[in-house]
């Protein structure tokens, strides 16, 4: 991995062994971009590929030439209105009403490792030799803002992209639009793949071509979304999961954000990352600076597993962080779905009772245990344990659950209040909304102001007396509404476009503060499921609930979907009932047992309502998942078979030795009578020798990745029939092993 700057030609060349990207100062000093993808030759002269041509009706930025139009050039940070129309990566209003700037390169540097980026999340490294960070410096003279492009490249295959907007000027800006990356591409050859969805279904897989013009998802709710992740791929239309072009885009941001590509007439693709334009407008004083979230971007030659297996890489290791990033996850039981709103202690302690037995570790109690909160009207903002409901308090409940010999985690959900709280009669005036404006709620509870560092300092003492008092263990951090009406009674009329940014900026400072206080606590982040499941939490919660959704099948399309940036460690998965709550359907309790090890795995129930062979079953799941978490959580993820093209989706984990993999199989519906099939598996040694649990013989690791695995189901009529399971939703789980 390496940076290089050549003076003659004013190329940047920062590369690793898999990537290449190149940049060049432009004849007008602003940056050019001239290549992203796979690694290319160092000390080259690449400045042919600066291609400058006279084209009709171009405007052109030199007096006495035709041929340098920003129109038709490649640029790392583009600007509209002084020959570039494209959807520009920033936007300064400036004093005069004008909104014309013009980056100049003034300089560089170039260190070894990477700088933090205050109070935000980020990728960071662990040693310097990890990664590199130019940072380009460049001068708008006539205002006097400065711009910093930063740009670390790391060894494992992915480039981190930042931005940082600095007012050396006399007057104040506004800010109105500064995104973290600005990447154009030399053509548009290129499958625009998003993943969304909406409550209970998020994380879908969608694909579309890229064609003329604006290609976009985004959120302006004020949090990352259930209905868009702020996470993208383009990929040659011939890549699949196992070959091809594929480059992913990832913000590490939970508010706001904009991903997309636009494609011009001649076929250039621009693509944008960063926070919404829209609602956005930060005010500048002079002397003021503003740091963008940061960006990632990976480029794989090897498909869209390739690409996954690096973020999952660098997600795991270089943005979790703490206590936690490296550890296998306690196996938990959430009582939401056992017990909703309705529990007393006793029936928590006779839930928790037979969890133990199962060999659960880890008893988290959901919502309703503070203030008045019996229902949802009620008790948000009063975190003081409900004294009717738990007689010994938090304190007494959690030394309760630590003698049962099973550790204890809380439900909070820290951001909201109703009006029907000691917190909201005491500061009515600390929830968002605008003056003279009636104000919506969602679940009828209202949004705290985190843009107020006085509303997060009450919050957080509130949290840290809980947690400091008892013996919790993980906390479930959860967030149930989008903001609506929003405004600031905390901040002048002319800073109310900070609003959004700045309410994320407190709920980061919080967390801050909190996985500061209590480093081995292990944060799981929820929001109504999955609506804040993006990288920016994930620095400082390792893990979070991927979905409200729990049934089996519908978790595949929500585990592949989220597998495509984000680790299998992060992803929260319970078994639950059946019929299932969110879709009445009823899967055997194997498969839904089979989806859940693929994630960090808990059960969201009453094991007392089980029955006896049932609760067989849940024991040996829970020794199973004891015995291969750190392959299913930490392996090397590969997804096999996809549930959104077929009736059978497979996944699989290997570990780092080769020497072990679990395989998932999964198939909807039965069929009768039905094809022979193989299911080539993936990361395995090709000359070792493996078995397959449940099954004789030996294999080669290059026979089960080239020829497959056998998964041919025998149906009614057939002599050799099944011999478990009969029906739909069946799936099985397979340890590969190495053996002599
Ligand atoms: C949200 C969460 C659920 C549960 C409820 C409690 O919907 O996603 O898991 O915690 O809130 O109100």
């Amino acid at each position: 991995m390496h940076i290089t700057y050549q003076q003659e030609t004013k190329i940047f060349h920062l590369y690793n062994e898999s990537i290449s990207y190149i940049m060049t100062v432009l004849p007008n000093e602003h940056l050019g971009q001239l290549y992203f993808g796979k690694r290319v030759s160092e000390g080259k002269d690449y400045s042919y590929l600066l291609e400058m041509r006279s084209r009709p009706m171009a405007a052109c930025v030199f007096e006495d030439s035709k041929l340098f139009s920003l129109e038709h050039i490649k640029q790392e940070y583009g600007v509209y209105g002084t020959t570039d129309y494209r959807q520009p990566a920033v936007e300064i209003l400036q004093e005069n009403g004008s909104r014309i700037v013009d980056f100049r390169f003034k300089d560089y540097s170039i260190v070894q490792g990477k700088p933090k980026l205050e109070g935000l999340p980020a990728t960071y490294t662990e040693t310097p030799d990890e990664a590199m960070t130019l940072t380009i410096y460049l001068e708008d003279e006539v205002t006097g803002v400065c711009l910093e492009l930063l740009y670390t490249i790391f060894e494992l295959g992915a480039l981190a992209r930042s931005a940082r907007i600095i007012n050396r000027g006399k007057s104040e800006v506004h800010l109105l639009s500064a995104m973290s990356l600005c990447l154009d591409l030399p053509d548009c050859n290129y499958d625009w793949v998003q993943l969304s969805g909406a409550w209970a279904r998020e994380r879908h897989v969608k694909v579309r071509k890229l064609e003329p013009g604006i290609t976009s998802v985004g959120s302006m709710r004020g949090h990352s979304s259930h209905e868009h992740n702020p996470f993208v791929v383009l990929k040659r239309p011939t890549a699949d999961e196992f070959q091809g072009e594929a480059m992913g885009f990832s913000l590490i941001y939970s508010g706001n954000f904009l991903a997309q590509s636009e494609v011009d007439t001649h076929d250039m693709t621009r693509v944008l990352m960063g926070i919404h334009p829209s609602c956005f407008d930060w005010k500048l004083e002079s002397g003021e600076s503003f740091q963008t979230p940061e960006a990632v971007a990976v480029y794989s030659a090897d498909g869209l597993n390739g690409m996954s297996r690096i973020f999952h890489r660098l997600y795991q290791k270089r943005l979790a962080r703490g206590y936690w990033r490296d550890r296998v996850r306690p196996i938990l039981n959430n009582n939401w779905e056992a017990t909703y709103f309705d529990f007393t202690q006793e029936r928590l302690m006779e839930i928790a009772g037979k969890a133990k037995e199962c060999g659960v570790e880890l008893f988290v109690l959901d919502d309703g245990w503070f203030g008045q909160r019996s229902h949802e009207r009620a008790g948000l903002g009063d975190w003081v344990a409900n004294p009717g409901r738990l007689a010994d308090g938090i304190e007494g409940l959690a030394e309760k659950i630590e003698n049962l010999g099973m550790k204890f985690g809380l439900w909070f959900e820290p951001e909201m209040v109703n009006k029907d709280s000691e917190l909201y009669r005491a500061h009515p005036d600390w929830i968002i909304e605008t003056p003279g404006r009636s104000n919506s709620h969602g679940r009828f509870q209202y949004v705290l102001d985190f843009s107020r560092k006085e509303v997060v300092d009450a919050i957080y003492a509130m949290m840290e007396k809980i947690l400091g008092g008892a013996k919790v263990s993980y906390v479930k951090w959860d967030m149930n509404r989008s903001i609506t009406e929003c405004y600031s009674k905390g901040l002048p009329a002319d800073r109310q476009g900070e609003v959004f940014h700045r309410y994320i900026l407190g709920v980061y400072d919080l967390y801050d503060r909190l996985v500061t206080r209590f480093p081995k606590v292990l944060f799981e982040s929820c929001a109504s499921g999955g609506a804040r499941f993006d990288p920016g939490i994930l620095y400082y919660a390792p893990q979070g609930w991927a979905s409200d959704d729990s049934d089996a099948v519908e978790r595949l399309k929500i585990q592949y979907g989220t597998s495509f940036c984000y680790p299998v460690s992060s992803i929260g998965s319970h078994v639950s009932v059946v019929p299932n709550h969110q879709v009445f359907r009823n899967t055997p309790l194997h498969t839904r047992a089979n989806v859940t090890y693929f994630g960090t795995f808990g059960y969201e129930l009453d094991l007392n309502k089980l029955s006896e062979e049932e609760i067989v079953q849940v024991k040996e799941q829970i020794e199973f998942m004891k015995k291969y978490r750190e392959v299913l959580q930490f392996g090397t993820f590969y997804r096999l078979c996809s549930p959104f093209e077929g009736n059978v989706t497979a996944w699989m984990a290997v570990n780092e030795e080769q020497t072990l993999a679990v395989v998932g199989w999964y198939r909807v519906l039965n069929g009768v009578n039905m094809p022979y099939s193989r299911m080539r598996l993936q990361g395995l040694k090709e000359e070792r020798c493996y078995k397959i649990s449940g099954r004789e013989g030996r294999y080669f690791g290059d026979e089960l990745m080239n020829i497959g695995m056998i998964t041919t189901e025998y149906s009614a009529g057939e002599e050799n029939e099944w011999d478990g399971y009969r029906g739909d939703f069946d799936s099985k789980v397979f340890v590969i092993s190495a053996a002599d």
